[in-house]
């Protein structure tokens, strides 16, 4: 999720005010009981913890021994669209998709799972985590999502939370303030996903010291160093590598990070770029060539990534581009059918660089047409759009645009139904999507389970009422 940073820098100034869309296994065999997985502040990884069994070393997506009843087929990336839906908020808190667990801190400052660790009692908030890690997500849902004909998950997961000794890193293995222990429910989810058919992108969403400074990042901060501090990255690197050598068997997808900030200038830019590279080489150093490596635009646009980790010098690269039309004034301005034109006009540039560089996948997005969901934009944070963020304009009143759908009007819900097939259209040009997200606590906007019950997400995403929307 993109999200708004504190202290608005001139280079974000610029971003918002620019009209550039540039916001523009192998089966785990989780044999022992779930209890023993629990962790313990104690034993934050439980010994069974990062998994028994796994399938490394190049085997891919399901291939390897094991529970060889439910292999998946290696995904055929750049034939088959990629139709999938995000596990936000669940091993990456987020104030606005469970409000309610921030809520029940008491503790207003409490803003992201950075603060969780520094102003709540460990013990209570360990004990706040795993009720919230043991509920958030079940199996069901895995059922759920299989049911609404998606074939991908993508998984945020933050670094404090992969168990890495200091036999497999010369940097620190501390994570304070941070509280480890999400990694044990990855694990299940990993089999679920596979008991259902699911492929699995396992992402990377926080990196030590922050990619981003967004909360989602694990830390709310306007100043995130990880773009500046090679020790930082070289850190994020033994992370992965760590990650692809336990689990790189029973994903199909390792996403390297998730939105680090480029805007940040030319340092940051650099920097992510060699990130790419020696991270696409540890992936591969570490699992062979089945596993797919995805990373991101970093807010640059894909235009200014052609040519980079093609072939012949990579393979299996898949470029990640997050859209989103409500976190700038401009973009908030659009008219209904403005949101679905600009959309639209992503699609050629989508096509061509598919056929001429890597397969790219919108790996965020939403049927969201404002800023209106509580604490999207950060706890305690307003909203652009009825000016409770004092950006200096106001588009309206935010009733009838998030919370309870049945509170919607039927334009607004037949407008998010042409949005979610106008932004598919363009996706499937290149090569899929992953809606952001699954299920959100009270936010209905931001909801694909609450889109499918409520008509404006397809039961059968290949289902078209607009077949022609952005022809
Ligand atoms: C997974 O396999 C790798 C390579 O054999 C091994 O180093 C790692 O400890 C294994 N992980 C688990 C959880 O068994
Ligand atoms: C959380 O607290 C805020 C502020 O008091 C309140 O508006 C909101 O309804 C609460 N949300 C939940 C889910 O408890
Ligand atoms: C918050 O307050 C409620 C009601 O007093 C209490 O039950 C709960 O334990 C408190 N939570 C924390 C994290 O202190
Ligand atoms: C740690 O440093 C030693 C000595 O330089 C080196 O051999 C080893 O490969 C390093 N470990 C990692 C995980 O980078
Ligand atoms: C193996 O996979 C099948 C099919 O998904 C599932 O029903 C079964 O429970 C799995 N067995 C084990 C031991 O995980
Ligand atoms: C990231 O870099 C900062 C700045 O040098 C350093 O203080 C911090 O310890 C590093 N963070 C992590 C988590 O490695």
């Amino acid at each position: 999720m993109f999200l708004l940073r504190l202290f608005v820098t001139p280079t974000l100034l610029f971003l918002f005010s620019s009209s550039l869309s540039l916001v523009l296994a192998q089966q785990c065999r989780l044999v022992r009981s779930s209890e023993a997985l629990v962790p313990s502040p104690d034993e934050p990884f439980p010994s069974s913890g990062p998994g028994t069994g796994n399938g490394t070393s190049g085997s891919g997506s399901g291939s390897g021994s094991g529970n060889t009843t439910a292999t998946l087929q290696p995904f055929k990336y750049g034939q088959t669209p990629v139709r999938g839906v995000n596990i936000g908020g669940w091993l990456v808190l987020e104030p606005y998709i469970t409000p309610s667990f921030f809520n029940a801190t008491n503790n207003t400052d409490v803003v992201d799972e950075y603060t969780l660790g520094q102003l709540i009692d460990r013990d209570v908030a360990l004990q706040m985590l795993q009720n919230h890690w043991d509920t958030w997500i079940t199996e069901q849902d895995f059922a759920d999502i299989a049911s609404a004909g998606l074939n991908h998950v993508r998984i945020p997961v933050g670094y404090w939370s992969v168990p890495i000794t200091s036999a497999d890193t010369n940097y620190t293995t501390s994570v304070d303030p941070y509280i480890p222990g999400a990694w044990p429910y990855l694990l299940k989810a990993l089999n679920w996903a596979k008991a259902h058919g699911i492929h699995v992108i396992l992402d990377l969403h926080g990196a030590p010291g922050s990619q981003n400074g967004f909360d989602n990042s694990g830390q709310r901060t306007s100043n995130p160093v990880w773009g500046l501090n090679t020790a930082n990255q070289s850190r994020t690197l033994d992370i992965i590598t760590f990650m692809t050598k336990e689990v790189g068997g029973m994903v199909d997808v390792i996403e390297l990070l998730n939105e680090p900030a480029g805007f940040n200038g030319n340092n940051w830019a650099s920097a992510i770029r060699t990130y790419w590279q020696n991270g696409y080489q540890a992936v591969r150093d570490t699992a062979g060539d089945n596993i797919k490596v995805m990373i991101e635009d970093g807010f640059l646009g894909i235009t200014d990534w052609e040519n980079f980790l093609t072939a012949p010098n990579a393979q299996g690269v898949i470029m990640d581009t997050h859209q989103y039309q409500v976190f700038n004034n401009d973009q908030l301005g659009y008219s209904q059918d403005e949101h679905i034109s600009s959309t639209c006009a992503l699609k050629d540039g989508y096509s061509s660089y598919v056929d001429n560089n890597i397969w790219m996948v919108m790996g965020e997005w939403t049927t969201a047409m404002t800023d209106c969901a509580t604490w999207l934009n950060g706890r305690n944070v307003g909203a652009r759009w009825d000016g409770s963020m004092n950006t200096g304009q106001t588009f309206g009143s935010c009733d009838g645009y998030s919370g309870d759908s049945s509170t919607w009007s039927s334009d607004y819900k037949t407008f998010m139904r042409r949005f979610w097939e106008a932004q598919v259209d363009v996706s499937e040009a290149a090569s899929g999507w992953i809606f952001w997200c699954w299920k959100t606590e009270s936010a209905d906007d931001w909801s694909y389970q609450k889109g499918v019950e409520g008509g404006w997400i397809p039961k059968d995403p290949s289902d078209r009422i607009y077949p022609s929307i952005c022809d």
